[in-house]
């Protein structure tokens, strides 16, 4: 039965996947070496420390954690400087309308981001007051595909992890709803999300009914393969 549905953030309700990837382009570039979209599927749901060490390990770079700590900082105003324009016409098509629609339906919503910015954006798109709980990067010491962000999440819901449903678009966050044994749903392609319970191109025309019947139904807790 699902009783919450827990979100990442970036690149589920808006797509500042893309704008993460252009920071560190920038940066890869002015480091003398490329970063490509490929790269960057390795950084997704990854905290800003750990995406910036495998960026100069694609670089083949070394720094001191002084140097490293400058970068992190320089990348950040960037992607600050991008997310500050965002407005609510930024939010992925068919979101809030899944958003509502759980919410008619009782089914709680949580926050489950390991970015420090989250209350920014939640603020720049107007929609905090959609999440009955928020977890990001500002209150987890693990990062995906730790599942500590998502536990904290249904904790503060008051929900059993068996009883939610997370949704991704990083390997590292589908890797985390399935360490918290919760049931995950990809946002993305199928070939990179494969080994999540269900993969969608994104929540336009996405409906609670078609979450139940082609989610749930098929692997209803415990006898879901992983379970
Ligand atoms: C995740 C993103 O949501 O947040 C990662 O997928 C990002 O790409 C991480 O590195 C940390 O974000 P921030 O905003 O705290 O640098
Ligand atoms: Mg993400």
């Amino acid at each position: 039965m699902i009783e919450a549905c827990l979100f990442d953030l970036d690149g589920v309700v808006v797509d500042t996947a893309n704008y993460h990837y252009i920071a560190w382009k920038a940066l890869a570039e002015e480091l003398g070496f490329e970063f490509t979209l490929e790269d960057n599927e390795r950084l997704k749901g990854v905290s800003r420390s750990q995406s910036l060490e495998i960026l100069l390990e694609i670089g083949g770079k070394q720094f001191t954690e002084q140097e490293k700590l400058a970068m992190a900082e320089k990348k950040n105003a960037l992607y600050v400087s991008y997310i500050e324009k965002m407005t609510p016409e930024e939010i992925l098509p068919g979101v809030e309308k899944f958003l509502q629609e759980l919410r008619q339906n009782g089914i709680k919503i949580a926050l489950g981001s390991a970015s420090k910015n989250s209350p920014m954006i939640l603020e720049r798109i107007q929609l905090s007051a959609m999440f009955d709980a928020i977890v990001d990067g500002n209150s987890i010491s693990e990062a995906k595909p730790n599942p500590e962000v998502f536990l904290k999440g249904a904790e503060k819901l008051g929900v059993l992890p068996e009883n939610c449903v997370v949704f991704e678009d990083a390997i590292a966050g589908i890797e985390a709803a399935q360490n918290a044994n919760m049931y995950s749903v990809g946002i993305g392609d199928p070939e990179t999300l494969g080994f999540a319970d269900l993969v969608i191109p994104g929540f336009d025309g996405f409906t609670l009914e078609k979450l139940v019947k082609e989610l749930i139904a098929p692997f209803p807790f415990p006898l879901r393969g992983k379970a």
